[in-house]
């Protein structure tokens, strides 16, 4: 039996056109997965949803200097292109991209783009600018690849957030399809940073998605009280290791303003310090839900 064929792997904005283009005179509907490489299953259920839906998938693998803040991880942050051509491989992609930053950005380029305020809590409170970096390539790519679709990750759930509002803003004619977060069996998030994890640390990063839960099923059982919420989970995380906390709050799952009472369906969002690796993780909690 044979698999799914190889992609076509390019690497310049010129080549993604042309294969596209001729995509689309065969009338193929163009999906869409931006990543950054060091592909993991999350980013796997992410193309085989644009698999599903799209008849036409491409990859984009570009580790994008600009939504990285001075002091984070850019120069380690893993680079696993072999391995990220087989996984593309393997769940049936027909285009990778994967440039170079100076293929991506011209050193003269003098555009931005900024989506205001929902930018600004969470992770853009300890991040300044990376949500910028983010809308910017994300921009970029849309241009180069012009897809139908795109997919992203509920992990990322205030880039998702974000990147819709740009969306709709700019009249992107592209649909933001947001796919659930892939965990470990254990419940960790996967993410391309817990490479950076030993396995005690890995052990500890399990607090995280404990704390999440723990707000759920409070709120399942009849619990309003945001700060006596986030006081346990604060808790959890704490006494499971040495950390520290970016943040841990209870906001409106699209204005991400923090919510005082959870009435109606909330994020509860984390971001955690364990040493070198940045962990963030969060879940939708619904009043009205199962417990
Ligand atoms: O989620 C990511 O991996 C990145 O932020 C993205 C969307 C590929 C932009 O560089």
């Amino acid at each position: 039996m044979t698999g799914p064929a190889k992609p076509v792997v390019v690497d310049t904005v010129q080549a993604v056109r042309f294969q596209v283009a001729q995509a689309r005179c065969l009338g193929r509907r163009i999906g869409c997965v931006p990543t950054m490489g060091a592909l993991h299953e999350g980013h796997l259920s992410l193309i085989r949803a644009a698999r599903q839906r799209c008849d036409y998938v491409v990859v984009t693998i570009f580790v994008n200097p600009t939504q990285f803040v001075a002091g984070e991880d850019l120069e380690n942050y893993p680079r696993t292109r072999d391995a990220d051509l087989a996984a593309c491989a393997s769940v049936g992609t027909d285009l990778v991209f994967a440039p170079s930053t100076a293929e991506m950005y011209d050193p003269d380029s003098l555009t931005t783009v900024r989506v205001h305020r929902i930018t600004e809590p969470l992770c853009g409170r300890h991040r300044p600018g990376h949500f910028e970096g983010v809308t910017t390539v994300v921009t970029k790519l849309f241009n180069i690849v012009q897809p139908d679709a795109a997919y992203f990750g509920q992990k990322d759930a205030q880039q998702a957030v974000v990147l819709r509002k740009m969306t709709r803003d700019l009249n992107f004619p592209i649909e933001i399809v947001v796919c659930p977060t892939v965990r470990e069996p254990d419940g960790l998030a996967m993410s391309s940073r817990n490479a950076y994890l030993s396995p005690e640390q890995r052990r500890q990063a399990l607090s995280l998605h404990r704390a999440l839960d723990g707000v759920r099923r409070a709120v399942a059982e009849g619990r309003r009280d945001a700060a006596g919420l986030l006081a346990e989970a604060r808790q959890t995380i704490k006494s499971a290791g040495p950390c520290s906390i970016d943040y841990l709050e209870i906001v409106h799952p699209e204005t991400l303003q923090p919510l005082t009472e959870v009435d109606q369906t909330a994020l509860v969002a984390v971001a955690v310090r364990i040493d070198q690796a940045r962990l963030i993780d969060n879940l939708l909690v619904d009043p009205s839900g199962p417990a």
